[in-house]
């Protein structure tokens, strides 16, 4: 066992439930798909290819962590790919790659079907460096010896201090003695030929080891926050090692993205439905970029919107980014399809198939169209990679493309769909845009509906908007917006006894909800402070007719998840 959990750490979380918040176009799709019995199916013609950029290639042999690997070696300015354990030299063949990162690994060297690194990985000519479960690999595949958990005290998990035993590029100005993050099982008994050990620790003579020919191997985790040195380990590993020279930056990705845009889509038309989220956002902003005026937005107003919220996105996109945007107010089509319905499911898949249905029309209208440009991310991209191997057995199948484009015949464009979710807002400040849409908290595609209890009325929405208004009003007030992940309102479909005036009361109980998050996939309630707290519950039982009380969620996710419904 090489890469056990690694308990508490604030960096990643310990499962994935979905990307972030700003997804609502793509689960919207992903409604379609299932409508349309086409899950799994993913157009790739047209979609972009990476800019070709020096690269180094991770090959996730299962660690909660690769995503950070790849996160971290991207913060050097280094574009990276996340591949599969079994990747074939063909898959990083549109790469110019310049280093390859072995990831750590629930699996044990010795088990029967424990995934190996690929042969081509040892002859492909550059730098490799494997972490944790990956560096046992590099010591069972190239003639060295790990022993199991029963062979010997191997097991290290937590803090642990490594000390050099010589000089190494992968050291560079790094401390001598440094704490680092273990979590292994096994542990390597003797280097390969031509390896010899370049830091121990308590546990392990060898706790990093490396040949003359740009091979590494380190038994903790670089990319966790508990390695205070890691960050500078992997840069000196892509810098250093590798010799890049950290070209993938915003502008480049700017430059280079909307010229790919301009070739992909020629003088073609494109659609795009904007959400009022970054990634959407962000993706009509470099769609615009690079083709202007054949690009046209839908925005459709379903109704479950928070109050202000239709104006904002038309006022800077419209008028601020000078997009070419039809606007549809359907909040009667939706509120419709929602009378009565009081499982959150089926709200949620009558809400996405009505979008469907409206968005078509709206772009049946515009003719003959060629393009969906939509926000899909790095990390849906991530989970929608197959693997037969067992380690990528476990990543799930993401289904946020297909659908709609399958059923419209339009080829994609995702520009997005190699950026992380601070990478799109990086990439938003470079394009100008105002901060009101890139630090937007998210913000679900559902809206409303599933903010309030039960059924979905227009007179409880607007009970709900009255309340909403409140908490960010206060949010904003007290400076708290940035720091949170998110914070709103829930109707609930509670009413309790208040009085008010001598008058006995019977009304509506208002929850607040206010999350910090790394991704949405894990949160902690946060601690508002209790004067932001009793000024919200004040305004909203004294402005909010038929509110009597407000009670605050104190629930983490898990157990809990963010949104109520
Ligand atoms: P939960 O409630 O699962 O939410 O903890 C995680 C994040 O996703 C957002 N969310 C959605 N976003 N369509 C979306 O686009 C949805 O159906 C949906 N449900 C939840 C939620 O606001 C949080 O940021």
């Amino acid at each position: 066992m090489a890469d056990e959990p690694i308990p508490t750490s604030p960096q990643e979380p310990t499962h994935r439930v979905s990307t972030s918040g700003d997804i609502e176009v793509s689960t919207y799709l992903e409604i379609a798909q299932e409508r349309e019995g086409v899950r799994g199916k993913s157009r790739k013609d047209g979609a972009l290819s990476p800019p070709r950029h020096e690269a180094i290639a991770v090959l996730d042999f299962g660690s909660q962590y690769s995503r950070l690997i790849a996160r971290r070696i991207r913060e050097h300015h280094v574009y990276c790919e996340i591949l599969p354990p079994d990747a074939t030299r063909e898959a990083v063949a549109h790469l110019d790659l310049r280093g390859i990162i072995l990831s750590g690994g629930p699996a044990s060297v010795y088990e029967e079907d424990a995934p190996l690194a690929p042969a081509w990985v040892f002859d492909a000519g550059v730098p490799v460096l494997g972490i944790c479960y990956g560096m046992q690999l590099i010591a069972h595949q190239l003639g060295g010896k790990v022993s199991g958990e029963s062979g010997s005290h191997a097991r290290e998990y937590g803090f642990a201090v490594i000390r050099k035993n010589e000089r190494s590029p992968l050291f560079d100005g790094l401390d001598d003695e440094m704490p680092v993050w273990m979590s292994h099982g096994d542990r390597i008994d003797a280097t390969p030929p031509g390896f010899r050990s370049i830091a121990y620790s308590e546990n392990s003579p060898i706790a990093a080891m490396a040949n003359d020919a740009g091979i590494f191997g380190i038994q903790f985790h670089p990319e966790v926050a508990h390695t205070p040195q890691g960050s500078q380990m992997l840069r000196n590993f892509t810098h250093g090692v590798c010799g890049l020279r950290g070209t993938w930056t915003p502008g480049n990705f700017v430059a280079e993205t909307v010229e790919h845009i301009r070739t992909q889509v020629g003088d073609g038309k494109v659609i795009c439905a904007l959400s009022g989220g970054v990634d959407s956002a962000v993706t009509a902003k470099l769609v615009h970029e690079a083709v202007g005026d054949q690009l046209t937005c839908i925005f459709v107003n379903n109704g479950l919107l928070r109050r202000e919220e239709p104006e904002r996105v038309r006022d800077v996109f419209q008028r601020s980014v000078g997009l070419k945007l039809v606007y549809v107010d359907a909040t009667e089509r939706f509120l419709s399809v929602l009378a009565g319905v009081t499982d959150p499911e089926e709200k949620r898949k009558r809400i996405g198939a009505e979008f469907i249905d409206v968005f078509e029309e709206q772009a049946g209208a515009l003719g003959e169209v060629d393009f969906l440009a939509q926000g899909t991310l790095y990390p849906d991209v991530i989970e929608s990679q197959t693997s037969d191997s067992s380690a990528a057995h476990k990543i799930k199948t993401h289904h946020n493309v297909g659908g709609l484009p399958d059923r419209m015949r339009l080829k994609l464009v995702e520009p997005l769909r190699f950026l992380f979710k601070d990478e799109v807002r990086l990439v938003g400040a470079e394009l100008g845009m105002p901060p009101v849409v890139l630090n937007r908290q998210p913000f679900p595609g559902p809206g409303l509906a599933i903010r309030v209890i039960g059924d979905v009325t227009y007179d409880k929405l607007e009970v709900l908007r009255a309340a909403d208004w409140i908490v960010m009003d206060e949010i904003k007030a007290d400076g708290l917006y940035d720091k949170l992940w998110q914070s709103f309102a829930v109707l609930t479909d509670t009413r309790t006894v208040g009085v008010m005036g001598d008058q006995r009361t019977y009304q509506h109980v208002v929850a607040i909800r206010a999350v910090t998050s790394e991704d949405a996939m894990t949160a902690d309630w946060a601690r508002l402070p209790y004067d932001t707290l009793a000024r919200i519950s004040n305004r909203i039982v004294n402005e909010v007719a038929s509110v009597n009380r407000v009670v605050y969620d104190i629930t983490s996710k898990p157990p809990g998840t963010i949104e109520w419904e």
